[in-house]
């Protein structure tokens, strides 16, 4: 084993995470998941919405067998919803294709829906205790500083070569707490940090240069108009967005540029109060999100298949995005 895997491995016996929810009782389907809801969203977040979801579909029959609405349901407000419809995607796979046998070679979990190299190396390690290599933000973060390097293809052998064939498993766990832990994106505790003495950052005082930092792009705002359009009976039109494009799959309420387009669709509305704006900021754009109601007299024509009325004051086990239920429950409560 390598003088740096040997470190890394004695650093975890002493300091690193035992204690989170999917260290327990481990198997893939478990590491599967967290890994899936780690990949954009951090720990402490990712806690209670694991262990819902664990209660809820305990392994990936049951997973497969759920609808996507039951799903997006327990993702409400955790984000990147293209992670929930992978991953049901993927258990649906799993059941029908591989004989409800989770795959445990790089190559065919990489050929499930949401799962890339660096989640198939933590889902091998972890789950398989097979050595393979992890590189998300925070493994790259640690290996960047300690070679001095940020050319991701050297970034990748160096994370394959210092696999150890023993105890993966920890290796594996223990680069991403380091990562988490010590040599954090600003002030890393360096002086905690078992790699310090042959760190090339360090040494060099260069770590501000690794990784390189994304450019800090000013993100171009957007508008919309949501309606909480409510009927005489008091419930409220809810919409199923399309899989492709933002809060795909997930419940919303009716959009609009404006409120000439709100008057064009419903010509019978009553009513229409303007609510207070608040802004949503997506990953590459943010969003300034104006709620209005209105109330509606007459019966809407035809409805769709993704549309419904639905009184908000029974629970709706679907999926909604936080600023829709942010709306909801203000429009509940007033
Ligand atoms: N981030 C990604 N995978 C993780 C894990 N297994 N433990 C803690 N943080 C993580
Ligand atoms: Fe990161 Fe500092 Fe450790 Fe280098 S010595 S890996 S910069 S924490």
């Amino acid at each position: 084993m390598s003088a740096f895997s040997q470190k890394v491995l004695t650093w975890f016996k002493k300091h690193g995470r035992k204690d989170l929810p999917w260290q327990q009782d481990i198997s893939p389907y478990r590491v599967w998941v967290s890994e899936i809801m780690l990949q954009q969203t951090q720990v402490s977040t990712v806690i209670p919405y694991y262990e819902r979801f664990m209660k809820r579909f305990p392994d990936v029959k049951s997973l497969a067998k759920a609808s996507e609405d039951q799903v997006l349901h327990l993702w409400t407000g955790l984000g990147y919803y293209a992670r929930a419809r992978n991953l049901h995607r993927a258990a649906k796979i799993i059941v029908t294709e591989f004989n409800n046998t989770f795959p445990d070679t790089l190559e065919t979990l990489q050929l499930l829906p949401g799962i890339g190299r660096s989640t198939a190396g933590a889902i091998l390690s972890i789950s398989f205790q097979k050595p393979a290599a992890v590189l998300d933000g925070n493994v790259k973060r640690v290996l960047s500083r300690y070679l001095a390097v940020n050319n991701l293809d050297m970034l990748w052998n160096h994370a394959e070569a210092f696999v150890p064939q023993k105890n993966p498993h920890h290796y594996a766990q223990a680069m991403m707490d380091l990562g988490a832990m010590i040599c954090t994106r600003t002030k890393p505790k360096c002086e905690l940090c078992p790699l310090e003495k042959s760190c090339e950052a360090s040494l060099t005082d260069r770590i501000s240069e690794f990784p390189t930092k994304k450019s800090s792009k000013i993100l171009p705002v957007k508008q919309t108009i949501l309606l909480v359009l409510k009927n005489k009976t008091g419930e409220v039109l809810l919409e199923k967005r399309p899989s492709r494009g933002i809060w795909g799959g997930l419940w919303s309420l009716p959009e609009f540029v404006d409120t000439d387009a709100i008057r064009q669709k419903y010509p019978s509305l009553k009513s229409l109060k303007t609510l207070q704006s608040f802004r949503h900021t997506f990953s590459h754009y943010h969003l300034d999100i104006t709620p209005m109601e209105g109330v509606i007299s007459s019966k809407l024509g035809k409805m769709g298949e993704e549309q419904g009325w639905f009184d908000l004051r029974k629970p709706t086990k679907l999926g909604f995005s936080a600023p829709v239920k942010k709306i909801l429950g203000g429009v509940l409560d007033a």
